[in-house]
């Protein structure tokens, strides 16, 4: 039985004030039946960790160097990340991948840093639209996954979220047929390549406009361990009845 997780992306978005959005959370959620990450911007990550230090909520990085440390200015390390309170990092987002480059072998370097520091790889893959239109959803999903992961993955260092890069922040959501199809077949390639124990064991998460309105829908569906929620997860008010739509879930297909 795998856990379900609301993971919460809040990207370039967030000042200290917005802390208070986290305190709100941990109060709504005291008793959580499902694992919480919110992945602030970086400038937070240390002060979030500590207002959650008694909460089951944990708290994550957006993104990592490859390298524990070293001259890359600007850069943030996975160790740098788990030194301040950070539990997991998001690794390989599409905004990544496409404001800054990043290959699947960036990722997977990333991920395996991730992993050294000790901390849970959230590892993001999706498709473009012109993909999907040209019917190569499952080539690209299927190329990311085997390149984006690496072959340490466990359930407990990693977690795949499967993020169309058509539906994220455009308030288009995939239908739960087109995230059965991806899921499934996400599913079937981590068992193929690391055995029933551990495909079967991974979570996988759906990201792309998850709102209060559509979650239960999107969490209804098989294979669906979570969510990774952008816009959503900024406010209290909107993410607390995600969380709560998670905690209901009964998947039916
Ligand atoms: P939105 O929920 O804003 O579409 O963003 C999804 C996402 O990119 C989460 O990582």
């Amino acid at each position: 039985m795998r856990r379900k997780l609301a993971a919460g992306n809040w990207k370039m978005n967030g000042c200290k004030a917005d802390l208070a959005q986290i305190k709100a959370l941990c109060a709504a959620h005291e008793t959580a039946t499902v694992d919480l990450l919110i992945c602030p911007p970086t400038t937070l990550i240390g002060a979030a960790a500590e207002i959650c230090a008694d909460h089951a909520l944990q708290i994550g990085g957006q993104d990592c160097h490859a390298q524990a440390s070293g001259a890359h200015t600007g850069d943030i390390s996975a160790q740098m990340l788990a030194d301040v309170g950070a539990r997991a990092v998001i690794v390989g987002h599409s905004e990544r991948r496409s404001d800054h480059a990043e290959t699947s072998d960036d990722v997977r370097a990333k991920a395996s840093a991730a992993h050294d520091a000790g901390l849970q790889a959230i590892v993001c893959i999706g498709e473009h639209l012109a993909e999907r239109e040209a019917d190569r959803t499952l080539n690209v999903i299927g190329a990311q996954l085997a390149d984006s992961v690496p072959g340490d993955a466990s359930a407990e260092n990693t977690v795949i979220a499967y993020e169309p890069c058509w539906a994220i922040g455009t308030g288009l959501t995939a239908t739960p047929d087109q995230i059965s199809e991806v899921h499934d077949f996400i599913r079937d390639r981590l068992v193929g390549r690391f055995g029933p124990e551990i495909g079967q064991a991974i979570r996988l998460l759906y990201g792309g406009s998850v709102k209060p309105g559509n979650a239960s829908q999107i969490f209804a569906v098989q294979n669906v361990d979570g969510a990774l929620v952008g816009g959503a997860s900024l406010t209290s008010r909107d993410f607390s009845p995600i969380i709560s739509a998670l905690e209901g879930a009964v998947e039916v297909s």
